[in-house]
Parts: structure tokens; sequence; C-alpha cells
């Protein structure tokens, strides 16, 4: 063919880091069909969905199927029912955000890839290490892209004055809880980066997607910090507060007073998303509205304390190595240092051959990320313990 293809894919790894650990667990699989792997890698959850979930999504399924009830295309932007609940969600953890500037989805994943579409060519700021896709679509689209070192000494926080240069009009990428590190900005580090923002005509994409395991006094939400409804935009997620990584269902806010080139990003957003998406299924967003509800959200609740059993199992088992690590707490991930100074493939291949644990690298989520490892809470109990008894043996 004569085609020009997008050469800007040259930028990024031949594979996604989630799919390159799949294959490779695949081919030790088949290698060693006897061993008894445990998963930590993909922080995909295990636990069913809740009862109440399941009740909407068959109750919704059933109005499908009789004419009265039948629904066909979506709203693109969601239904009043689910952009309502999510705005109560919202008032609920104390900040106002009208469920016009509400935009539900297929899942964050989707939001954080797709929203480079209406963003024109400006630096891109991202903390490193990070979750890929924010630097991969950014790649992708040509852009160009200062990251910022998080580590041991900044907590994997940094915060705007390590930016060594001036910036003007850039868009920044965070996420807090931090995926991959687990570590949570406090009050005051979130609004250094909304002040920042500000200052210097910057917008921040905030990626809230581990909002639900917040257990101490930091933020759910950037919209708790004064001033970020005028430059940022927040992408959530249903995956892992509710349990849907295969039910598919997301959310992004984008106030209306964010304003760029005299454009509001709000028409951008919708122009985009009625172009190239038609809205999600009605008996998934009667799902999520489900989860939502009072009863929803003290199932979900209870799934969380259940994952967050596995954290602190993980958490005390590597304090009594000595190993140093984030996370754990606010966040269904831990983070921690590889011992004996192997790099983080190495120690990803040594649990793999070792004790046929899967944990993800942490070169994966960027330079920084080299000589740390991640772990995921969202095991069973019993696999948890089970991995624990193994590492406890192996380190
Ligand atoms: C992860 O393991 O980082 C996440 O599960 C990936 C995702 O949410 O897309």
């Amino acid at each position: 063919m004569k085609i020009k293809v997008n050469k800007n894919f040259e930028n990024i790894k031949e594979t996604y880091l989630f799919s390159e650990i799949a294959s490779r667990v695949k081919k030790y699989q088949q290698e060693n069909p006897d061993k008894k792997i445990i998963r930590m890698g993909i922080g995909d959850v295990t636990l069913p969905l809740p009862k109440i979930v399941v009740d909407a999504l068959r109750g919704a399924s059933a109005e499908m199927g009789v004419k009265e009830t039948f629904r066909g295309y979506p709203p693109e932007y969601g239904y009043d029912f689910l952009k309502e609940a999510i705005s109560e969600h919202y008032k609920q953890i104390g900040v106002n955000i009208p469920s016009a500037s509400v935009y539900v989805s297929d899942g964050a994943k989707s939001d954080l890839g797709n929203i480079v579409d209406i963003l024109g060519d400006n630096e891109i700021v991202i903390p490193d290490p990070v979750y890929p896709v924010y630097v991969d679509s950014n790649l992708m689209s040509g852009h160009k892209i200062t990251l910022i070192e998080g580590n041991i000494d900044n907590g994997f926080l940094p915060l705007p004055d390590q930016i060594a240069h001036e910036v003007e009009g850039a868009v920044i990428y965070l996420c807090s809880p931090n995926n991959p590190t687990g570590a949570v900005y406090s009050h005051e580090g979130l609004k250094a980066w909304v002040d920042y923002a500000l200052k210097t005509g910057s917008m921040i994409i905030y990626d809230s997607a581990y909002e639900a395991f917040v257990v101490e006094d930091v933020p759910h939400t950037i919209y708790e910090i004064e001033g970020a409804d005028q430059c940022a935009i927040e992408i959530c997620s249903f995956s892992k507060f509710a349990g849907f990584t295969g039910v598919r269902c997301g959310w992004t806010v984008i106030p209306a007073g964010l304003e760029a080139d005299g454009i509001k990003i709000s028409k951008l957003w919708s122009r985009r998303q009625a172009t190239k998406f038609n809205g999600v299924s009605y008996p998934v967003q009667r799902a999520a509205e489900s989860a939502l509800s009072t009863e929803g959200k003290e199932a979900c609740a209870a799934n969380i304390a259940y994952y967050r059993k596995n954290a602190s199992m993980l958490a005390v088992l590597l304090k009594s190595k000595d190993i140093k690590f984030t996370g754990g707490v606010n966040s269904p991930y831990i983070w921690l240092q590889c011992p004996k100074g192997m790099s983080s493939w190495e120690f990803f291949d040594f649990l793999l051959n070792e004790a046929q644990i899967v944990g993800t690298p942490g070169e994966g989520f960027g330079k920084s990320g080299e000589g740390f490892f991640r772990l995921t809470a969202f095991g069973t109990n019993e696999a948890t313990k089970e991995a624990c008894e193994r590492l406890d043996k192996l380190l």
C-alpha cells in the first residue's frame, strides 16, 4: 500500500505493558503446566459484582426485551439518571458538580486516551512513574512530554517546584491515589498543583480511578481544592470502586468554566464524543446507578474492605523483611523497592520463576519506576495469603 501510517507509534513500546506481562506469563504457564501461578500483576478485580448491581443489570436487560421499555441508542453523554447519581456522589463528598458537567463513558482508560483528540500541541507534564496510557496516548499524537521524577525522597509525589523550566499552558496529568505507587497527594500537595495550573494557564487532567480506596484525610476529588473548577478535568471509573472492569463504565467531569482560546473545553469534548462514541448501554448505566445508591455503596465498600485486607497482609510481610514500599493504605497497590538491587524485570522473572507470583515491573510505568515493583491487592484473601507465605520463604 502507499498510505502513510502514524509514525509516532514508533516512539512507544511495541507492546502495551499488561499485554507484555500476560504473554510472558502465558509462556511460563505453558512451559510449567503443573505450577500454580498467583496473579498480582494487572489491577483487575476478583470479587463478583454486588447483588444489587446484578439485579439492576438483569432488570434493565429485561426492560430491553419488552416493547414498551425497549431503548435504542443511549444519549452520547449518559442517561440523566446516571449523571444525576454521579453529581449526588460528589455532593456526598462535599463538592458541587452539576450533572451537566458529567460525561458518562465506557471507562477511565478510554477517556484518558481519547482526551488528546480535543487538545492542541501543548507541552505535556507527567509525573514518572505513571499509568502508561497518559504517556503513550500523547506520544501517539506526537506531543512533547516533560516527565517529573517521583522517587523515595519525594514519596513518589512530585510537586510543581520540580519542573526546572518556565511552563505556560501545559497539560498536566495527575493520578491520586496513584497508579502505580499507591501514594496520595495531601490537600496541600494538590493545592500546589492547582495553584501552579492557575498561575501558568495550564490544565490538569486528574485521574481519580482509585478514589474509593481513600480512608485517610486526603482528597477524594480534585474539586475539593479551591480553583480546581477553573483548571481541572477529572476522570473516574466504576472499575475499581464497583468491580466494573468487565462491565465497563466511567465518567469525565468537565466544569463549565474551563475555557481556552475562547472555546469551552466541554464543547469540544461533547463534539468529540458525539462523533466518535455512541454511549454506554442502558443495562450498564442502570448497574452503575445502582452501585451509587446507598445500598450499592455499602456493598462496594465491603468489597474494598476485603481487598484492603490483602494490602495489609502484604504490608506486614514487607515490613517484616525491611523492604521499603509506598501505598497499600488509600490504594489497592503496593509499590516496593526490589530487593538486592535487582532491576524491576529481573525481580519480575525472579518472582515468577521462584515463587510463581506475577507482579508488575516498575520500569513498565516509566524510567523512574526502575528498581521498583507493583503488587496488587485485588486478588482473593486466600491467594494473597499464599503469596505472602511464598514471599516470606523467598525474600
Ligand atoms: C492497572 O493494573 O494499572 C490497571 O488495572 C490498568 C487499568 O485500569 O487500565
